[in-house]
Formats: C-alpha cells, structure tokens, sequence
C-alpha cells in the first residue's frame, strides 16, 4: 500500500473541490486495511467515490483511505419454483468497485434489479451509506446484507437489511454509526428474470416510447434511465457536482394542501399517509435560482437541486450559496430544506 503526503484530493471528489490531506492511501483488500489500522496513529476519513462529499477545509493532519476493493461474485444461485418465477441470485461485491461498472456487469450477466440505477456516481461499498436511489428504485429493494470492517477495533462485522436502518438517502452509516465502518463488501439479491420492471417514474415510459420499445428488457431500461440522466444531470467529470444536493423534504399532507392554493403548480408525490415528498428542484426553481452562476459556483441549469462548481470553486463557497437557497425556500413556502450532501 503506496502513502501519499501532503495529498491533493481534487481528482478524488466529484465536486472537484481542491483540499489538501496530510496523507493519502488507497486500500484493496481488507488485510491491507487491517495491517494499516493497526499501526496508524493519525485520525482517519474513509473517502469512496468522493461523490457526495463537500469538502470545506485542508485536512492537514487527516489520513484519508480511499476505499478500492474490487471483485464481483455470485455466491448464491437460486432455480425458480413452480411459480413462475425463475430464481434469483446473491452477487457479492467488493466496496470499491464502481457502481455503474456493477450496474453493467449485471446487465451482461441479465441480471434484474439494479438497471434503474444506472449512471449513478460513487462505490458499492457507499450506496448502502445513503441509500442511493433513482426512478422508482432504492439500493434497499435489492440489499441481502454487508460487510464492514469497525476502524476503531479492526473487527469485521455483517449487517442485515434490518441492522442497516435504511429511509430515503439515509441508514445507520449516516447516523448512530457515522465514520465508524469501512464497507469491505455488499450482498445483493438479484432476479433472472426480472419480476417487476419500474418504468412508470418520471420519464422512463416516455423515452422508452419514443424509442419504440414496447417491451423493454433490463438493458432498454437502464439505457433509457442513462439518457435521461444525461440530459439533466451535469457530467461530474466536465463540470463539479455532486448529483442532487438537498434531499426532496416530506411536509405533512394539511401543509402541503395549503401551498397548493398559493401555488396550484408545485410539485409533491403523496408520501406515506400522512406525508408528502415535495420536490425541491421546483421549489428552488420557483425562487429563482436555477441556471444562476456566482463566479466559481452556481445552480445547475437543468436541474436547480445540482450546485455546481465550475472549475476553482471553493467549499465554502457551494456552502454559501446553497444557505442562501435555504434560507430563500423557507421565506417562501416555510420548507426547511436538507442537505443530502456530506460536509467534510
Ligand atoms: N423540477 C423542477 N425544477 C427543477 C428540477 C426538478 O420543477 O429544476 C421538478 C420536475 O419537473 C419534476 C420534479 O421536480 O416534476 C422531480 O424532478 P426529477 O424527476 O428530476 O427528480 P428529483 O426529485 O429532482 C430525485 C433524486 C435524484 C434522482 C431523481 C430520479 C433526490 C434528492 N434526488 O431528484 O437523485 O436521480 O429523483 O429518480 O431524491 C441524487 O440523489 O444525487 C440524485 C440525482
């Protein structure tokens, strides 16, 4: 395992944010990290994908470990019942390998589950951390179960669906247990026949339709999801971002119907009986701040829940500009909005 010193970490967050660790390591098998644990002295950050961290300081005396274990295996293979149904299996994947490059190998393998899930920055070992999630599918449809190593003893301990506590972009990782596990690998179940294809969000059916695909296999379905990705979402490696930076707030349902006669046009998906998610990029929009750029830093011109950092942007400065658009949603619609975003 290679240290680096006095380490740029600009390449290793997608916001493209420049901060500076006092070292630099990253680790491929859970001996390495262990042997390293055991010897280390400084305080650590463990670092996946970097796509959905702001950093807002130099971390000079932080040691930050790059999470880099790879591999992709099926562990388990089930043969379907009479029902129907024709199984399912359990892949087993290591906590650095790319999400999207595990999305493609499961299309390769026609494996179902995870194509709505396409094109989404980051780790496997991170996606369990908040729950990644896009139309209609979160990481918590298809989880089996973790493994992660305890930085504080080195022990290695296995999580279930239940001990991970997932809600929307949240779990466990974010809470009680922030910082304190490297994610060494993920068990997901998946099906060899899809069982249930989601293409009734957004505008899935739509793209679908102008293609003229009447009935879509996994591999339709995460192209379809890739081009609307594309068209809405800035390329991380052309401009900075870190995907959706504020997570959609849920209000109560009697709050919600009193904006709507102020606001006939404002955008909310009934949530759970009492609940509605209102989308934030409408209510961002709504205050004017989409496509607006502030030297270094700005609101995405597509989507007004993207910040962007356009090339020498600082931290502090998205931090800034998204407490402005905090502070501007509230004075109109009285929502507190939430960032989904990691400050580091
Ligand atoms: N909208 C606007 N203006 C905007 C953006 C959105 O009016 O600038 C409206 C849209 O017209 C639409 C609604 O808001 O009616 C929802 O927009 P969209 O489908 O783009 O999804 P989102 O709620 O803004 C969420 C996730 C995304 C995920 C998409 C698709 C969160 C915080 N974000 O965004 O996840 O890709 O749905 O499922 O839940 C991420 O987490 O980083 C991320 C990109």
């Amino acid at each position: 395992m290679t240290i680096h010193k006095n380490f740029n970490l600009k390449p290793y967050n997608t916001f493209s944010i420049e901060a500076h660790c006092a070292a630099f390591a990253e680790v491929t098998s859970v001996e390495d990290v262990q042997a390293f644990l055991r010897d280390n002295t400084m305080p650590i950050q463990l670092l996946g994908g970097g796509s959905n961290v702001l950093f807002l300081e130099e971390f000079y005396n932080r040691f930050f470990i790059k999470n880099s274990i790879e591999g992709i295996k099926i562990v388990q293979n089930t043969e379907g019942g009479d029902s129907g149904n024709s199984g399912s299996v359990l892949v087993e994947i290591g906590g650095g390998v790319n999400w999207h490059e595990f999305v493609l190998w499961t299309i390769e393998n026609d494996l179902a589950g995870v194509e709505n899930l396409s094109l989404i920055p980051g780790t496997v070992g991170a996606a369990p951390i908040q729950n990644i999630g896009a139309y209609g599918v979160e990481l918590k449809d298809v989880f089996e179960s973790l493994e992660a190593l305890n930085v504080q003893n080195i022990d290695i301990q296995t999580f279930t669906k239940q001990n991970c506590h997932f809600g929307y972009r949240d779990s466990v990782f974010k809470n009680e247990l922030k910082d304190k596990y490297l994610i060494t690998k993920v068990v997901l179940k998946l099906q060899k026949t899809p069982t249930q294809l989601h293409t009734a969000y957004g505008d899935i059916s739509k793209t679908l339709s102008e293609k003229g695909i009447e009935n879509p296999t996994i591999r339709d379905i995460s192209n379809a999801v890739m081009t609307i990705r594309q068209s809405k979402l800035p390329d991380p490696s052309v401009i900075g971002n870190a995907g959706s930076f504020f997570k959609n707030p849920t209000i109560p349902k009697t709050e919600f119907d009193v904006l709507k006669t102020k606001f006939p046009n404002i955008v909310g998906y009934p949530n759970d009986r009492e609940g509605v998610k209102v989308a934030a990029g409408w209510l961002i929009e709504q205050c004017g701040w989409k496509g607006k750029r502030f030297g270094n830093v700005g609101v995405h011109e597509r989507q007004a829940l993207v910040l962007v950092n356009y090339g020498e942007g600082k931290g502090l400065e998205i931090k800034d500009l998204s407490q402005q658009i905090q502070a501007s949603v509230f004075e109109k619609f009285q929502i507190r909005l939430m960032a989904e975003v990691n400050f580091l």
